[in-house]
């Protein structure tokens, strides 16, 4: 997958699912493309399965309430808006039906050995190459609708990341060694989002998560996980149904940790 590719590109030659992708807007800059779906969201009816993609985000978001880096030319950031049936799928597992399929898509494409880090970070050699923000509007009169936002560093040079971040992060072209084509990798994710978010419709949660300790590399680690006001260590055992992570404390304790930050010890500098 080599050759640079610009994201102009004619977004007709992008898959076009049934549920995913049966329109894609692609927009020179965007603040966030979480924003832009809500605001579509709320100007149409029929918006659900709607694809948002900016070259570039001026006020990118990430988990945490933390900036997303998105400068253009480089990256991939869009989002997906969906109108999951409430109450049965809850954000946290579309997160992990969104980390499965990206994961999958990069395998497929690039050949990189991509993984998961709890909840939804897409991890290539203990660094971060991805993430995903779901977040959910629901309203009196309207449809619960969630965006689904991913951020890819596709090609990025290491160089451009600020140093604060430097250390922690990479792009797929850094391990690829050669830059990769934006608009193949998008199709392929979308591709590969539209078949797990059927897997999540049809209720096969279970074969999902079976697919999650699969693609993952936070469990049997030693951790640290950093919460609101405190940081707990032990070791992730296993994930919930919820989406939540079990960890073992030191002190011998389990404990299900819904959100936060996770350190994998053995992947400190
Ligand atoms: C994280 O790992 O913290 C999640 C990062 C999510 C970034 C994407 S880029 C597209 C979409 N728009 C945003 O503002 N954020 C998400």
């Amino acid at each position: 997958m080599t050759g640079k590719m610009h994201l102009t590109i004619a977004t007709d030659n992008i898959f076009h699912g049934e549920l995913i992708g049966r329109e894609i807007i692609y927009m020179p800059s965007a603040t966030s493309t979480n924003d832009k779906a809500f605001e579509i969201g709320r100007q149409r009816q029929n918006a659900p399965g709607i694809v948002i993609i900016a070259e570039q985000q001026t006020q990118g978001r990430g988990r945490l309430g933390r900036r997303w880096i998105s400068p253009p030319g480089v990256n991939l950031y869009f989002t997906v808006l969906l109108s999951p049936p409430v109450p049965a799928l809850e954000v946290s597992v579309i997160t992990l039906a969104a980390a499965v399929a990206v994961v999958t898509a990069v395998r497929v494409t690039t050949g990189i050995h991509a993984e998961i880090k709890w909840p939804n970070d897409i991890i290539i050699g203990g660094k971060k190459a991805g993430g995903i923000l779901v977040e959910m509007r629901s309203s009196a009169d309207r449809i619960p609708l969630a965006a689904l936002g991913i951020g890819l560093n596709v090609n990025m040079h290491p160089d451009e990341f600020p140093p604060e971040i430097r250390g922690v992060s990479t792009s797929l072209s850094a391990e690829y060694g050669a830059s990769i084509d934006r608009a193949a990798l998008l199709g392929a994710v979308l591709e590969s989002l539209e078949n797990f978010y059927k897997i999540l419709l049809n209720g096969n949660k279970g074969a999902l998560i079976q697919e999650w300790r699969r693609l993952n590399c936070t469990l049997g680690e030693e951790i640290a996980v950093q919460m609101q006001e405190a940081v707990i260590y032990g070791v992730a055992e296993e994930i919930t149904d919820d989406g939540a992570l079990c960890v073992r404390l030191r002190s011998g304790a389990v404990t299900n940790v819904y959100a936060g930050d996770v350190t994998v010890m053995n992947d400190l500098p």
